[in-house]
């Protein structure tokens, strides 16, 4: 039996996953990455904790799973993106704590690029939107705020990587210095139609070139681990953003295939193909994971409060004491009774874009239970979603191709089967849960086993993905646009005074 390592090292913690050949998890391991809240906005951790969870759950995995490192024809790695690490070539150490994708301190120097009016061609080079959320500026921050760091980047004694890349320098002992297509395209310094860094925005947010690693395509031989580590050395064979790894991991490999992720937050991908095609809708344009050297896109957008409504009905309203409450509370009503939950604590993204936004509950009566109310908040999960696939597939058909016709779903909350009902029934088409919802670890797998010969192709990998359930649709589709109507009502109610 051959095995693949799947390393997928995500914001809230570390895992492994070892996968047999068929895709079929056999021994995972989980630990908790430490989060590092200095001030109001910011968002660091420690890229030594980042490794030392990482490594430990690797062997953890492996011994769980019962077999030695040299039964593992590749390890395959999926990240947290746009993370920032920076550290020192000669000692190994970091400069500063990693900045995280969600802080928010870069906030000025974009305002100042989009001032400039720097936008437009950040967007054409790029597919991104100039925000905080991205790499470029963050390694900005840290180069002009860590003493001395801006000269030793100079001089090329510095390396600076996202988490993949630390990672890997880690896993070699510092023989490599890569990262892959999908992670580079969420830097705002990556030009995605050349797969190259571009020197324009380089030396537009003063970024010396010498602390860049090389850019390989996300299924590629990327080094070899350092054997004192899991007890044997084992080729790196895949790497991929743990978004775009999600894409991969459910097949989507061609244009209008689109995926959605239901964790804490929600983020949903559509492979574009060959095509970068640029929003009229607020969403970015991204890399998608390469086999090939070949540049692949996709449109993102995501939902910032998803699973996270559940968590503030537990831990701010206490209308739960667990989270698995909210499907029975839920269910105690057949529907929301009129009542409509916008959770825009902290503003909405795509489509609408609008940051002051506050959170809304419309519809309230005498007659409005804690059932209605928990049902509303699970509904606004697939309200939201439906709202970006609504707008992208406006997106795919206004470049000539067809709307979306199936959606993939995994993450946490697609377990809840009343949540993806809902989804498909607003959404009017398939919503199709994988058997293997580990999607995001099963896509570095799959790149992994691609790049070292277990695969032979991506139709072959097609062909091993299977469906757990297929939630079809049940609503009239005019039923379905009365409750979007609804939804986007409420919407307009959240705009701040
Ligand atoms: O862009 C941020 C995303 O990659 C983080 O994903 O699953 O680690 O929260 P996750």
């Amino acid at each position: 039996m051959t095995y693949l390592l799947a390393l997928d090292q995500g914001t809230s913690s570390s895992r492994s996953i070892v996968f047999d050949e068929g895709g079929h998890i056999v021994a995972q391991a989980q630990l908790e990455l430490p989060q590092i809240y200095p001030q109001p906005g910011w968002v660091e951790h420690d890229p030594l904790d980042i490794w030392r969870t990482q490594l430990a759950t690797a062997r953890d995995a492996l011994a769980k799973a019962g077999i030695s490192a040299s039964a593992i024809r590749a390890v395959g790695i999926t990240n947290q993106r746009e993370t920032t690490v920076l550290w020192n070539r000669q000692t190994g150490q970091p400069v500063h704590h990693a900045i995280v994708w969600q802080d928010r301190r870069a906030e000025p120097a974009c305002a100042q690029l989009r001032e400039q009016g720097h936008a437009a061609t950040i967007q054409a080079k790029t597919g991104l939107l100039v925000d905080a959320y991205f790499s470029g500026t963050k390694l900005q921050w840290m180069l002009d705020h860590v003493p001395g760091a801006r000269d030793a980047a100079e001089r090329g004694e510095l390396a600076f990587g996202t988490v993949d890349s630390w990672l890997m320098w880690k896993l070699t002992h510092g023989q490599v210095h890569v990262t892959d297509v999908s992670n580079a395209s969420r830097t705002m310094l990556f030009n995605v139609h050349t797969n190259q860094w571009d020197d324009e925005l380089l030396a537009l947010l003063r970024i010396p070139k010498a602390l860049l690693p090389e850019v390989l395509p996300s299924a590629a031989h990327f080094g070899d681990t350092a054997a004192d580590l899991l007890g044997h050395s084992i080729r790196i064979g895949g790497v991929a953003g743990d978004q775009q790894s999600a894409l991969f991991g459910q097949a989507c490999f061609t244009a209008g295939m689109a995926k959605n992720t239901y964790g804490t937050g929600c983020f949903m991908l559509m492979h574009t193909g060959g095509t970068f095609q640029t929003s009229q809708n607020g969403l970015l344009t991204t890399s998608a994971a390469q086999a090939t050297a070949q540049p692949e896109f996709a449109m993102e957008g995501s939902v910032f409060v998803g699973g996270a409504v559940v968590q503030w009905l537990r831990d701010g309203l206490r209308a739960i004491s667990t989270s698995n409450e909210v499907e029975s509370l839920a269910q105690s009503v057949p529907d929301s009774g009129g009542v409509m939950m916008v959770p825009a604590f902290t503003g909405l993204g795509a489509p609408y874009w609008k940051p002051d936004s506050r959170g809304t509950i419309t519809g309230l009566t005498r007659g409005t239970t804690l059932g209605h109310i928990a049902r509303a908040a699970l509904e606004s999960i697939a309200y939201q979603s439906a709202a970006l696939l609504l707008a992208m597939s406006r997106d795919a058909v206004a470049a000539g191709g067809a709307p979306v016709s199936e959606l993939r779903v995994d993450g946490g909350a697609c377990i809840n089967d009343l949540l993806m009902q809902f989804q498909a029934d607003l959404l009017g088409i398939p919503v199709v849960r994988p058997a293997v919802i580990e999607t995001t670890a099963l896509g570095a797998a799959y790149l992994a086993g691609l790049s070292s010969g277990v695969y032979a192709s991506t139709s072959e990998l097609s062909h091993l993905w299977r469906a757990d359930r297929r939630f079809v649709p049940t609503l009239s589709s005019a039923r379905a646009q009365e409750l979007m109507a609804h939804w986007e009502h409420a919407v307009r109610q959240t705009v701040a005074e």
